[in-house]
């Protein structure tokens, strides 16, 4: 079975509909382990109530690619097939980039390449875009420039405030995240340049 990291920096809501699809069966693989960069992530308690193995590998203070070097060498011996960053705070530093090359999915609530960044939402409202979204996208050193696995969008309405846009495009990230998974799990796609397509 092929195994994930998850890493995660707070809340968890995409981890936990992770785990959700696993145990019900829509999703073949297991969560080797959780990884947070806080030890104040309520994703940690989550993990501890499915059963799952989790640490913390606090990054306060820590150079990013340094905290990199420590990751790697806890996830190498666990023989990971994928990293899901999930609501992970953090660039992810290049010894992690290079021991797992292409083999890093992220997680952003736009619909890349709008909106790279933070507070995605406020700047989508900002803009005045009338749909925004969410991407799944390979992880490379850029800020969220990875080649786009999947993406679903959502009308942005006129009473919207970020809070609110943010609740439905979460709905859309628990949905789609998991099937990206399951599509790069499967191996039965390729990269062309910038396009991920079905084997
Ligand atoms: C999500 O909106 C995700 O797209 C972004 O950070 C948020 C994390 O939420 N990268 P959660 O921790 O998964 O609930």
């Amino acid at each position: 079975m092929k195994r994930l990291a998850i890493l995660v920096s707070g809340r968890g809501s995409n981890f936990e509909a992770i785990a959700r699809a696993i145990r019900e069966g829509r999703l073949d693989a297991r969560i080797s382990l959780v990884l947070s960069n806080r030890a104040d992530a309520k994703a940690l308690e989550t993990a501890a109530s499915f059963g799952l193995p989790h640490h913390c590998l606090p990054s306060q203070g820590v150079a990013t690619d340094e905290w990199a070097r420590q990751a790697v060498d806890l996830l190498t011996p666990l023989d990971i097939d994928l990293i899901c960053l999930a609501g992970f705070m953090r660039r992810v530093g290049q010894p992690l980039l290079d021991a797992f090359a292409g083999r890093i999915l992220n997680i952003h609530p736009s619909l890349l390449p709008a909106f790279p960044g933070l507070d995605v939402q406020q700047q989508a409202l900002d803009y005045g875009v009338k749909f925004s979204g969410c991407t799944v996208h390979f992880v490379d050193a850029g800020l969220d420039t990875g080649p786009i696995v999947a993406q679903a969008s959502v009308p942005v309405l006129d009473s919207d405030t970020a809070q609110t846009l943010a609740a439905r495009i979460l709905v859309e990230e628990h949905r789609i995240y998991y099937q990206a998974i399951a599509l790069v799990l499967s191996g039965r796609y390729r990269i062309e340049g910038r396009r991920v397509r079905p084997a």
